[in-house]
């Protein structure tokens, strides 16, 4: 199915369910006396062990329609979200998860009003008026509204729906989407998206993917996003506030869009040269990983507070006050398009598989671009390296975002390309992400990929690296 029919297609079964054409199978009165459940409620989790509450299970979401509206005075949104999903299970109820004060008016399952709770810290327990067939594909629409509160986690720190001076933005790894929209808030449940946002004339919206068209009315401006690759919830995005934006196109002619806000200090052309930057490095990294995950790119320069950057699907965030974002940042939120977007671990204790790649992005950079071999940052870190104690590939919780994922996970690639040579390496750096293009993946995954392309035992390898605290030996 081409992407606009798809798009089309939600839209037929939008309407179709809202007005109750699709009959909803359920049980009947005279169906046999059943003594096990039909039945049954969908998990609670998604089984992350870190994060067990996140996620559910029971039926898998195809595709987002966000649709809200800002009040930079109040900080307030006011929102309906409706999700088109399909159950995996006979589901007599489910969950999403949702977060914080936001205040639900009126939710409903097929076009008609289901029973909903809040039980614990985000878990929307939904119970509609029947149950739900396996296989079958259901319309969850969900109204709501309040001010929404970011998260601040002692290890993991802000993230969520975050109130700017001059609007918000929005960033959800790990744990962040929940807070503005009821979402299945786990990796191994990818979407597509629309965000329709409604702010006052002369606020900007930016998100993920391809835009819309801008519509104005009483005063408001209402942008629309649309992300029509499968996105995970954490890599979902939402930027509005006073931006100046560049458009331009790569050398491949994908749209590039980026945005800088404009309360950042900039020099003259920053605009431009953020621009042409960011075209240039996707440009270089695809020539390595592969054809690029996405129908455009972009970026955003914005001042959040959150004091990092984040690699959000087809337009990567950078939160910083003044400057300009350096180049080798562009490049790990850039490769991360290939490590941990395009294929998303299932599992946060995988993690290495995004920031490892994205650290060797930048080596890679410093070499093409500055001259700086990536054998000698190899050689630095692993020399300057003081905390050899964690494992890279289950680093505990609240240890995801430790250097020793980001500089051990790089290290890994590099002594794996010492091990099996640059041809062998190059052709991983590109079939990795080529043959799990838009797809989940783990660390077994890896380690057999590479196996069975080097036609090589390398378990004690990965063991040694990978599971094992403690320097390895060179
Ligand atoms: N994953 C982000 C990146 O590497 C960084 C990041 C997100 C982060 N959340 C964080 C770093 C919390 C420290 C703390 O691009
Ligand atoms: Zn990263």
């Amino acid at each position: 199915m081409g992407r606009f029919d798809r798009r089309r297609g939600y839209l037929v079964m939008i309407c179709a369910l809202a007005l109750g054409l699709v009959a909803a199978p359920s049980l009947t009165a005279n169906a046999a006396p059943v003594r096990a459940p039909l039945f049954s409620p969908g998990a609670p989790g998604a089984g992350d062990p870190y994060f067990p509450d996140m996620g559910n299970g029971g039926y898998d979401v195809s595709h987002y329609d966000i649709r809200l509206a800002f009040d930079p005075r109040t900080k307030a949104i006011s929102a309906t979200t409706t999700i088109v999903a399909r159950a995996t299970q006979n589901l007599s109820r489910f969950d999403l998860d949702f977060l914080g004060p936001l205040k639900i008016s009126k939710l409903s399952v097929n076009g008609r009003d289901a029973a909903f709770a809040r039980s614990g810290a985000q878990e929307l327990v939904i119970t509609p008026r029947h149950g739900l067939w396996r296989g079958s594909t259901f319309l969850v629409s969900v109204t709501y509204a309040g001010v929404p509160q970011k998260i601040d986690d002692p290890a993991l720190g802000l993230s969520g729906w975050v109130a700017t001076k001059d609007g918000a933005v929005a960033l959800n790894q790990p744990i962040g989407a929940a807070t503005y929209y009821p979402v299945n808030d786990t990796t191994g449940d990818k979407a597509t998206y629309t965000q329709t946002v409604t702010v006052p004339t002369g606020l900007t919206v930016l998100a993920n993917g391809e835009p819309g068209p801008t519509t104005k009315h009483n005063g408001r401006t209402t942008f629309r996003w649309q992300m029509n690759q499968p996105m995970a919830s954490e890599l979902a995005m939402l930027a509005i506030g006073r931006y100046n934006v560049t458009r331009s196109a790569t050398a491949d002619g994908r749209p590039n869009i980026t945005a800088i806000g404009r309360s950042i200090d900039t020099k003259p052309g920053q605009g431009q040269v953020f621009n042409r930057t960011t075209a240039q490095i996707v440009q270089w990294e695809s020539s390595m990983y592969g054809r690029y995950p996405f129908d455009s790119t972009g970026g955003i320069h914005a001042d959040v507070g959150v004091h990092y950057a984040l690699e959000t699907q087809g337009r990567p965030v950078y939160d910083q006050r003044t400057s300009k974002v350096s180049g080798d940042l562009l490049a790990h939120e850039l490769g991360h398009q290939w490590f941990g977007d395009s294929l998303t671990p299932v599992h946060w204790s995988d993690i290495w598989l995004n920031e490892g790649f994205a650290t060797y992005s930048e080596w890679l950079y410093q070499e093409k671009f500055n001259g700086v071999p990536v054998q000698q940052s190899f050689a630095e870190t692993y020399a300057n390296e003081k905390d050899w104690s964690g494992k890279v590939a289950d680093p505990g919780r609240d240890q995801i975002f430790d250097d020793l994922v980001y500089n051990r996970g790089a290290m890994t690639l590099h002594a794996l390309r010492l091990k099996i040579g640059d041809r062998a390496f190059f052709q991983v750096l590109r079939q990795w992400p080529t043959t799990y293009r838009h797809g989940n993946v783990s660390t077994q995954t890896f380690i057999r990929f590479v196996e069975r392309l080097t036609h090589r035992d390398l378990d004690t390898f990965f063991q040694t690296w990978l599971y094992q605290p403690g320097k390895p030996s060179l």
